[in-house]
């Protein structure tokens, strides 16, 4: 029997920041996906939620003087609000501070106890003095260690691709205070990924989980012939906000440890809702699992993840389908530039959100190329496509007719030729190929208007004699509209 059930779901965003169009290339691709499989008469759960913990929350409440329970609730709301004004909708946006997501993180952690998967040793971190905390890593930036990049991340060099330690970095600076972190050392938890290496050469490598590009990628980048597996580092030392290691009193979840798992306790909240048990979506082999996420977080996504999921018995994703980084006019989003672009700051400009939804959909191609928001481009595919070639299609005809033909009018195959297209269109879909799903669907469009343009129905509405064919062609034109909004 074909798979009916698809759980989707998009990456958390931080909790720390408000949803911006970086995100919506995610959130829109997710979106098509979800509505493209319930078309097909799919059930789908969408999940999604907000990445709560970490420093920065600890931070951001200790400067507000509330609660970070105050934070999330506050910005899951603004997270909520920001998606929906763009048409984006899911069955549960959560938290990863869910009281569900806590049990799950601690069954989840047992069993790769169980598995001998655990193991401690002291770690020297870099610490900041005068926050009088431990640093995250994306609270530490400095110098690639590989490639002598400035002004890089903590865990990761978004130019070389490289992943280290914060501890590796030249030139380190705190970016809660600017300080200069000092070395201080602290007991860690480790997972040790290279036991289940086995499991994850399979599938990363063969089980079509990801592209062949990313296979090549996770396999050239970490699973490299003669050494093994970098130890995960799990724990992190008060002060935190996240949740308590069970069994390690002061010792904290590193913030990716229950990222990931808010996919499930989301999925469990979603379900409990309407009195169903949202652990199955997890556990049943026919349910299909789709990730959507950038390619930034690959490695989360491809080597832990599946590693927990393995070692606790739940299903695997199906698919963790990588989308490319999003530029603006060609440059890398720029707060000084203006071209770091909130939601909001879009939808209170009065640019339609469907715009952005259809220029997204018509670059995005399941590849994990990046793609660009070029506003001259923008306002030729609006103006051009959407404008010109499909609304068109109805506004051109819809105004001239009072009835519509008694029967559906010979409309030279079209009708028919594009019904046959549904196949190559639905492909494209399910590959999240939209960028050839768009450029069928507008062929289909020129293929309308040319039918329009031949019947002339401006010119057959001066001529009273003409009644009868001006009904014929204004019946076929807005039925190949509607054909065209259905794809
Ligand atoms: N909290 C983590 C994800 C945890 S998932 C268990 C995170 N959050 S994020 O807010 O930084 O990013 C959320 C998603 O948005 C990620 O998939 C990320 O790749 C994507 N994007 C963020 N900025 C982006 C662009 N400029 N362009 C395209 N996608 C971007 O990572
Ligand atoms: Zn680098």
């Amino acid at each position: 029997m074909p798979t009916t059930k698809l759980l989707i779901t998009s990456a958390l965003p931080y909790i720390n920041g408000d949803i911006h169009i970086g995100h919506l290339v995610e959130h829109i691709q997710t979106d098509v996906f979800v509505r493209f499989q319930r078309l097909m008469g799919k059930t789908v759960l969408a999940i999604c939620g907000a990445d709560t913990h970490g420093t920065a929350t600890m931070i951001a409440a200790r400067k507000a003087g509330v609660s970070e329970q105050q934070i999330i609730e506050r910005q899951v709301a603004r997270h909520v609000a920001d998606l929906a004004g763009f048409d984006v909708t899911y069955d549960r946006y959560g938290s990863t501070d869910a009281p569900d997501n806590k049990v799950l993180v601690e069954r989840i952690w047992a069993a790769l106890n169980a598995a001998g998967m655990v193991a401690t040793r002291d770690v020297t971190q870099l610490f900041d003095p005068v926050a009088g905390t431990f640093l995250a890593d994306r609270f530490v930036k400095g110098t690639c260690p590989k490639c002598g990049a400035a002004d890089q991340d903590g865990d990761n060099c978004t130019v070389c691709g490289a992943t280290y330690a914060p501890t590796d970095l030249k030139d380190p600076r705190s970016t809660l205070s600017g300080a200069k972190p000092e070395l201080k050392s602290a007991r860690h938890w480790f997972v040790e990924l290279e036991k289940m290496r086995p499991f994850l050469e399979q599938w990363t490598q063969q089980s079509g989980a990801v592209a062949p590009a990313i296979a090549r990628w996770i396999k050239g980048a970490f699973l490299i012939e003669g050494e093994p597996l970098r130890d995960w580092d799990v724990s992190r030392p008060a002060p935190y906000f996240g949740f308590e290691i069970p069994g390690a009193p002061g010792n904290f979840f590193y913030v990716w440890v229950d990222a990931p798992v808010g996919y499930i306790a989301a999925t469990v909240e979603a379900e409990r809702a309407h009195g169903r048990d949202g652990l199955a979506w997890w556990t049943d082999p026919a349910v299909e699992i789709h990730h959507n996420i950038g390619k930034d977080i690959t490695y989360f996504h491809t080597l832990f993840w599946p590693a927990m999921l393995k070692a606790a018995g739940f299903q695997l994703p199906t698919r963790v389908h990588i989308h490319g980084w999003l530029t603006v006019n060609g440059a890398k989003m720029s707060k000084r530039d203006g071209t770091f672009i909130n939601a909001r700051a879009w939808l209170d400009s009065g640019l339609d959100p469907a715009g952005l939804r259809y220029y997204l959909a018509s670059k995005l191609n399941g590849s994990a190329d990046d793609l660009d928001l070029n506003f001259a481009e923008y306002q030729a595919k609006i103006d051009a496509d959407l404008v010109g070639k499909v609304v068109n299609l109805a506004s051109r005809t819809a105004r001239f007719v009072p009835a519509l033909a008694k029967s559906y009018p010979d409309d030279g195959g079209r009708f028919a030729a594009a019904a046959a297209e549904s196949e190559a269109i639905a492909a494209a879909y399910a590959r999240l190929d939209t960028a050839d799903a768009v450029r069928r669907i507008m062929a289909l469009a020129d293929r309308a208007n040319e039918y329009v343009e031949a019947a002339a129905p401006w010119a057959l509405k001066k001529d009273p004699g003409k009644a009868e064919e001006l009904a014929r062609c204004c019946t076929v034109a807005l039925n190949l509209f509607r054909q065209l909004c259905v794809y």
